[in-house]
């Protein structure tokens, strides 16, 4: 097999920061939240685990309206996380162990608080005015189209200034205004914020929202199908595709393959796709139609077909996620610990870049968030609950952290799992293990097998490699008759016939990798 860039092999690890590790030390407030030196001490545990590069959620200077995604400053750390020293320690230290570090790119807006919002805002005659999107009226006086904002329902993606009369676009909350990409001294200033951080050493990005930030000319209404929906889940406008090219150009001209993963927001694999351009746009491409598939073979099948017939069969390679720091934790969706264990061997057993949002190793659920202890105007606090490290009542955290913690945290825990080898965390650096020793199972095509209903099976073949990959969506045992051979089972979610010969089998929520005998 021809070399391929180190992003197609990767695995992965996504750190929200606030919730992965608290140092104690420098302006950490009280409840505390993480920080990038508590980043650092884990990074050996990392290693441990098996993944081959981290992506932080967003770390900048922000008023933490979104918890980050409302940046004040892109080229500075906030100082609840440390400093811009800190940052290059950890880089520095990361690479040392053979970790890549991947950042957020917040592309689509800024907090209004940053300073070019604040100028923006000051006069309609100010220089910085058309770095965002102003509009008048409409002629009733309401917003100037029928765009929606993310979080919350039914509101307009359109604030009122009333200094200017004028309204500004959001597809996200008030406090995150929409930047102009039409407008190029802004594009060139985007594009100085990624030769920031490339200089100082970073591996590449994940561009939030980025299948956003070319915006109809025109600003026309959502027709009926799509209105009352967020824009930001249907924004697809051809301007984006040029200010990709842009952006890759910017990238590709660095050593070292660095790699931009952008969130496309288009719950579509077919409109996905065109976003990695001619090899010329994005590197990699969240997917997040099987994000938000239900536990069920049918449509699973579905999930792979297309992105074999939309990404792989045109030469695009995928990506995988369960979770996010957006979405319910996959034990909390799919409904148990056995079919979460069952999911790590689909995340890692196709074809494609997977990404592990931390914490799901741990087979952790949603916190459970009373009302009054809501922070997130999206909802979403229960799956960005503080990462449990050990078992004691303070699990490692100094201070009682800023959300609750998950569900049984006194055995789901780092220190506790790392010493069960039957744990959750033991099967995803068992299959992180296979899947670094397999060329099959990392770079190889798929061919998908077949299965009774329930279960889907699949081949992954590489040169003379092979492995074989099967997934039991069913609550009851299942007998699968493969003809290409026999087996020896490489990796089973629940421990069970690990090394021996496989026997047809599979288990009740049982998924396996399975290696030529
Ligand atoms: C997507 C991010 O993942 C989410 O957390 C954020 O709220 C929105 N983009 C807006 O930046």
């Amino acid at each position: 097999m021809p070399d391929q860039p180190w992003w197609k092999s990767a695995v992965i690890y996504q750190i929200y920061p606030r919730s992965f590790a608290d140092s104690g030390s420098g302006d950490s407030p009280v409840p505390a939240v993480g920080d990038l030196k508590g980043i650092r001490r884990h990074l050996d545990h990392l290693s441990w685990l098996g993944v081959d590069a981290i992506w932080l959620s967003p770390f900048y200077r922000s008023p933490m309206a979104d918890f980050g995604y409302d940046v004040s400053d892109h080229c500075d750390v906030d100082p609840v996380f440390g400093s811009l020293a800190d940052f290059d320690l950890l880089v520095a230290e990361a690479h040392d162990r053979g970790l890549r570090v991947l950042i957020d790119w917040v592309a689509n807006h800024t907090s209004d608080r940053h300073p070019w919002f604040l100028d923006a805002r000051s006069s309609p005659q100010s220089a910085h005015r058309p770095w965002y999107i102003w509009r008048d009226p409409a002629p009733d006086g309401g917003p100037p189209n029928n765009w929606r904002a993310a979080f919350g329902t039914d509101v307009a993606a359109w604030t009122l200034d009333p200094g200017s009369g004028q309204y500004y676009l959001h597809l996200f909350l008030p406090d995150q205004p929409d930047l102009n990409w039409s407008h190029p001294p802004m594009v060139e200033a985007m594009h100085q914020v990624l030769h920031f951080w490339l200089d100082r050493g970073v591996d590449g990005f994940r561009a939030d929202a980025v299948h956003a930030i070319g915006k109809d000319p025109a600003l026309a209404d959502d027709p009926e199908e799509t209105a009352g929906q967020p824009r930001s889940s249907t924004n697809d406008d051809p301007a984006t595709h040029p200010l990709l090219r842009g952006v890759r150009a910017l990238l590709d001209s660095y050593d070292g393959e660095r790699v931009m993963v952008g969130e496309v927001y288009l719950l579509d694999t077919a409109r996905v796709a065109p976003y990695y351009g001619h090899d010329d746009e994005l590197h990699l491409a969240f997917n997040f139609a099987p994000l938000f598939a239900p536990w069920e073979a049918g449509a699973w099948r579905f999930a792979i077909e297309e992105v074999q017939r939309h990404l792989l069969d045109a030469g695009a390679w995928p990506t995988w996620v369960l979770g996010n720091h957006d979405i319910s934790r996959p034990v909390t969706r799919y409904g148990s610990e056995a079919r979460a264990r069952a999911a790590s061997v689909l995340l890692l057993g196709l074809p494609g870049t997977p990404f592990l949002y931390a914490g799901d190793e741990l087979g952790l659920e949603d916190a459970v968030v009373a009302p009054e202890a809501v922070v997130d105007p999206g909802g979403r606090d229960g799956c960005r609950a503080p990462i449990p490290w050990d078992a004691s009542e303070s699990h490692g955290w100094g201070e009682a952290p800023w959300l609750p913690w998950p569900p049984r945290a006194d055995r789901r825990n780092v220190a506790t799992l790392r010493n069960d080898q039957d744990s959750i965390l033991h099967l995803y650096r068992r299959l992180l293990a296979a899947r670094r020793s397999s060329p099959a199972l990392s770079l190889g095509r798929l061919e998908l097998a077949e299965a009774p209903p329930g279960v889907l099976a699949w081949l992954r073949t590489a040169d003379d490699d092979r492995r074989m990959v099967a997934v039991n969506f069913t609550g009851s045992s299942q007998v699968l008759k493969l003809t290409a051979g026999d087996w020896r089972v490489e990796v089973a979610s629940d421990g069970a016939g690990e090394h021996a010969r496989w026997d047809g089998r599979l288990a009740p929520d049982q998924a396996l990798v399975l290696r030529p005998d």
